[in-house]
């Protein structure tokens, strides 16, 4: 078997769901550096409101197939310390059709407080839990990596801050760095996935 048909880029989808557009904007940025399809997650009814309090009518259905796909890069907002109902949809949808997923969020809680009650590092115990072993990374970019040091605890901007190309440096353009450049180095190895 030659060296091309033995070791193939992964075939990545990044699907995505954002109010304010800070993750449209990560999962914009994601879907351009590994050159991969990007669609968004279209809830029937989009309001956040109804959703945090459990009233949820489902999404509308996707273009793309997730089943064509060798990964799903799910990028979307952690609300009151949940996986978005938009997203937890999807997962119990496609369960069967999703080979391996990255889950992606540009969420208010940093590294320090991943693990305090509104933490995303609770909301990714969650999505392993629904994945399993098809969950094969769960990555953070915290708004405050894109806000000036000595306002990161300042709650307020913190909710007025969404990403955009201008404050998009400097700590979270090098984590991002690093994250896309191993993605970009997964490979699929005669069907099954692998590390670069
Ligand atoms: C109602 C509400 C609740 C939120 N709850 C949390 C939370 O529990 N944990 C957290 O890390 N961030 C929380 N956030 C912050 C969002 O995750 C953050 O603002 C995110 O970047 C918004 O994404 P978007 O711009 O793509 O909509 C909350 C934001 C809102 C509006």
């Amino acid at each position: 078997m030659s060296f091309a048909k033995k070791f193939t880029t992964m075939k990545s989808l990044v699907l995505y769901y954002s109010q304010k557009g800070s993750n449209r904007y990560l999962a914009e940025r994601i879907s351009r550096e590994l050159k991969c399809d990007i669609e968004p997650i279209q809830p029937i009814i989009d309001a956040p409101l109804l959703m945090m309090m459990g009233l949820y009518f489902g999404n509308k259905k996707l273009k793309h197939n997730p089943a064509n796909f060798d990964r799903i890069i799910l990028c979307g907002p952690i609300w009151t310390g949940q996986f978005i109902v938009p997203l937890r949809w999807f997962v119990k949808r496609y369960l069967n059709e999703i080979k391996q997923l990255v889950f992606v969020t540009c969420c208010g809680s940093g590294y320090e407080k991943k693990d305090e009650k509104f933490g995303h590092g609770l909301v990714f115990n969650k999505v392993r839990e629904l994945l399993g072993a098809k969950c094969s990374r769960c990555q953070a970019f915290p708004i405050g990596l894109a806000m000036p040091v000595n306002k990161k605890e300042d709650g307020e901007l913190m909710m007025k801050t969404h990403l955009n190309d201008g404050n998009f440096k400097g700590e979270i353009a090098e984590r991002f760095e690093v994250f896309v450049r191993e993605l970009e180095g997964s490979r699929v190895v005669n069907g099954s996935t692998a590390p670069a």
